[in-house]
């Protein structure tokens, strides 16, 4: 069976355009695998915690060692690892706040990235093991510019931020499908939206 995990990372609960192409690829994606389980974390409801000193022991402490504390303060980022790596397919919904990714997200991200977990080291080399995933990523970008090689791309720190770290975990088929300028006219907005929405419809 078909495992969908969903992370929405806009601040707001209504009007989110990032929420929005996240509802309609969800759809489609359940129309297309009806048997499919979905998970949704909404991170501005259930805000995940930054990591603190004692997890980052606990993420360097081998196995065999780990105490009760240890074990407590990296018991969220097991959480979180365990549900990306039961998913097949992830839907990460995200605006741009500030040119980058929501801190929100950013905490997520930061239980999820976890040495011998997610990602090995060996001196040399890395590599992820999350693999066997797709992921999609919708984009709400305020202002214009920043697609399609726009005036605006070299202030895109969100595609290839998360294009790098979802590579680096191993999942290497990620799709992106944003809309661009939601905070323009009524107009602009809708077909922006409409356009993004086309293109879920491709995937
Ligand atoms: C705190 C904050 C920071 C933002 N920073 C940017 C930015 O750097 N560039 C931009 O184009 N839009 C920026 N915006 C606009 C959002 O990207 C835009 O409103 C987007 O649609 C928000 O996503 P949502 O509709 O899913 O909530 C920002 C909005 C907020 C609230």
């Amino acid at each position: 069976m078909t495992k969908i995990l969903r992370i929405d990372a806009s601040t707001r609960a209504t009007d989110s355009v990032s929420r929005k192409l996240g509802d309609t690829l969800q759809a489609q994606l359940l129309a297309k695998y009806p048997q499919a389980s979905l998970q949704h974390r909404v991170l501005a409801d259930a805000p995940i915690e930054h990591i603190q000193n004692i997890t980052i022991q606990g993420f360097y402490t081998p196995a065999e060692q780990m105490t009760p504390a240890l074990q407590d303060a990296t018991k969220l980022s097991d959480l979180v690892i365990a549900e990306v790596t039961a998913a097949d397919i992830l839907i990460i919904t995200t605006p741009m706040y500030n040119f980058s990714i929501p801190s929100s997200l950013k905490a997520w991200i930061d239980q999820l990235v976890r040495i011998g977990k997610t990602f090995s080291y060996d001196g040399s080399n890395f590599q992820g093991l999350l693999t066997g995933k797709t992921v999609y990523v919708n984009v709400a970008y305020g202002a214009p510019g920043y697609l399609n090689n726009g005036p605006f791309a070299g202030a895109d720190f969100v595609e290839p931020y998360l294009t790098f770290l979802f590579g680096f975990l191993g999942m290497t088929d990620v799709k992106f499908i944003s809309a661009e300028a939601t905070t323009a006219d009524a107009i602009t907005v809708a077909q922006n939206i409409e356009k993004a929405e086309a293109a879920i419809k491709q995937v």
